[in-house]
């Protein structure tokens, strides 16, 4: 659909093309600089270069040749120098954006860009028998965002959990739970002590080579399909799973599949064959299938000396099978910036092969977690966040933060705030800038009630529904003449409301999460100057009292449609 923003951008293209003066393919918008008093502007430059006039005579010559149509959203136009800058006409415009933001509601933003084409997402991918680390948590919660950003933009989207389930690691997972028993826990501390065990076991076999080969001895029972072999992995799997999907739940992620690196076993000689064939690979004397001169990057293994099959021997079996089961125009991988050489590799070789032509392989690589003392987090240095833990911590603060603020709210509607609030800060603190850009776990910055941080964003969007709620009370209309609303911080507040389907755009376009989140942060900060300067509940008048009531509710549909988009829910009271 066409929003009121795009509508105006295409009628100032029409009424310029309208003149006769300037061709079509000649007339480009563009942003006029923050000090200019105009919203949309035509640079005359090209098209004066084109007409041999100069660019100030032209601006001038089509200000006055340009008529602004009856009910347009132009609201006037004018040269300045080479330049001719169009304003809205604040009124329509509020009726428009008003208009189609109350049929949006919390959909308000969607768009069918995407119609017909499919797009994979692979992300979060947690390993079998460990617990989730701050990659895991990272790939999780920008991937969920990049889900709901694509299917706002009208793609069909297919998530898929590439889970660790499978590779030479698991004959020592079987042979120490073998050795020291299946853990008697769940969740977080299940896994913990799984990896514990398998530390314990592989620190062993350093002096005791016969645990080395028991090891051994249970990958290939694994690889054989033994069915203890086989009931131990699985079990291993589901409580990896359940774990997981206790912090999905909380965190609102749902993917749709997790085949899993297990899943492509059986496909795996005929991608080695394949790799062979095409001779991008070739065998060594030693048995390893090697990939050297690939596109200039280092040379890679498809298959070891002994037979076994690589990381990325499945993960290129695994775009084969995307390819041919889900027709992608695009496969967007959410993994840390560590594996980009992998990345560049698995994407040069599958399109050496032969695959995927025209379709888009995307790494989308996020950077590293940082301590609030500056250190990154690692299992090696021992300060290692894992994700239940994480999102335990941030409820519990939150929950100091909503006993502070709102102490009235009943005891289970705090909780339920506090896990809302928690959850939304851990989220928002790994979505609010660049994805490339490392993070850091700072617990002040991250709850704050001012400043670019969830919690901020929750309030001003509680705020609203708080207005809403006493309006209901006083029985106040919350529909009026939205063309009442001409107030600059009215006129400010609706203009950046209507700019939400562009940021969804954009957002798309650059797999950019923090797109999204600087528009929620700016509509905050523009209610917060139009709450400053206009009496909601005060207004001079009935009308306008419900004009601008029914501004506020726009606001709040369109906060909460931004910050769903990011995976944060927004409570109605705070
Ligand atoms: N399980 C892997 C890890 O923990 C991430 C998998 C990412 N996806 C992929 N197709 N390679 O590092």
């Amino acid at each position: 659909m066409d929003y009121a923003l795009e509508r105006f951008t295409e009628e100032v293209k029409a009424v310029i093309a309208a003149t006769g003066r300037v061709p079509l393919a000649l007339i480009e918008t563009a942003t006029p600089k923050p000090n200019i008093p105009a919203d949309l502007a035509f640079p005359a430059f090209r098209a004066a270069k084109e007409l041999k006039v100069p660019p100030p005579q032209l601006a001038a010559e089509l200000a006055a040749a340009i008529s602004i149509p009856e009910r347009s959203l132009i609201g006037k136009v004018e040269a300045a120098g080479p330049f001719l800058n169009f304003s809205m006409h604040p009124q329509r415009m509020a009726e428009a954006v008003l208009a189609e933001i109350t049929a949006g509601a919390e959909g308000y933003g969607r768009q069918a860009d995407g119609a017909g084409k499919a797009i994979v997402i692979d992300y979060s991918a947690p390993n079998i028998a460990k617990r989730m680390h701050v990659g895991h948590i990272r790939s999780t919660i920008i991937g969920q965002s990049l889900v709901n950003i694509f299917r706002a933009l009208g793609y069909s989207v297919v998530g898929d959990n590439h889970l660790g389930d499978w590779g030479k690691q698991f004959g020592v997972v079987l042979a120490s739970i073998a050795q020291d028993g299946r853990p008697d826990a769940e969740g977080e501390a299940a896994l913990e002590a799984l990896e514990a065990q398998y530390s314990r076991y592989a620190a062993a076999a350093k002096d005791r080579p016969e645990l080395d080969d028991e090891a051994r001895r249970w990958s290939l029972l694994l690889e054989q399909g033994d069915a203890h072999a086989r009931d131990l992995w699985q079990w291993c799997v589901d409580l990896t799973m359940r774990a997981a999907q206790r912090n999905y739940d909380r965190l609102g992620v749902h993917i749709d599949h997790a085949y899993g690196e297990s899943f492509y076993e059986t496909m795996l000689p005929g991608v080695i064959s394949e790799a062979l064939e095409h001779g991008v690979a070739f065998r060594e004397e030693g048995g390893a299938v090697v990939i050297e001169n690939l596109s200039s990057l280092p040379t890679f293994l498809l298959q070891r000396s002994d037979g076994g099959t690589l990381y990325m021997t499945r993960d290129v079996a695994t775009v084969l099978f995307r390819l041919k089961e889900f027709h992608p125009s695009r496969i967007v991988y959410v993994i840390g910036e560590p594996q980009a050489l992998h990345m560049r590799q698995l994407f040069a070789l599958t399109k050496a092969m032969g695959y995927g032509q025209g379709v888009d392989l995307v790494h989308v690589a996020f950077g590293t977690v940082f301590d609030a003392s500056g250190q990154p987090l690692s299992t090696r240095r021992g300060n290692m966040v894992y994700l239940e833990s994480l999102l335990d911590e941030a409820v519990a603060r939150a929950r100091a933060v909503v006993e502070k603020k709102s102490p009235e709210l009943p005891e289970d509607e705090k909780a339920a705030v506090a896990e809302s609030v928690g959850v939304g800060a851990v989220v928002y603190n790994d979505l609010y800038q660049d994805t490339k850009r490392n993070i850091t776990l700072d617990w002040e910055r991250m709850l704050a009630t001012e400043g670019n941080s969830a919690t901020y964003l929750q309030y001003s969007h509680a705020r609203c529904r708080s207005i809403l709620r006493r309006a209901a009370e006083e029985g106040a209309a919350v529909q009026g003449d939205a063309s009442l609303l001409t107030h600059p911080a009215e006129t400010g507040l609706i203009k950046h409301l209507a700019r939400l389907p562009e940021a969804l755009r954009e957002a798309g376009a650059r797999y950019a999460p923090f797109v999204i989140a600087d528009w929620c942060y700016t509509t905050a900060r523009e209610f917060g100057v139009f709450f400053e300067q206009c009496p909601v509940l005060k207004a001079e008048s009935a009308d306008l009292r419900a004009a601008r009531l029914a501004l506020v509710a726009a606001t709040a549909h369109a906060l909460k449609a931004g910050l769903g988009l990011l995976g944060i829910r927004a409570p109605e009271r705070m």
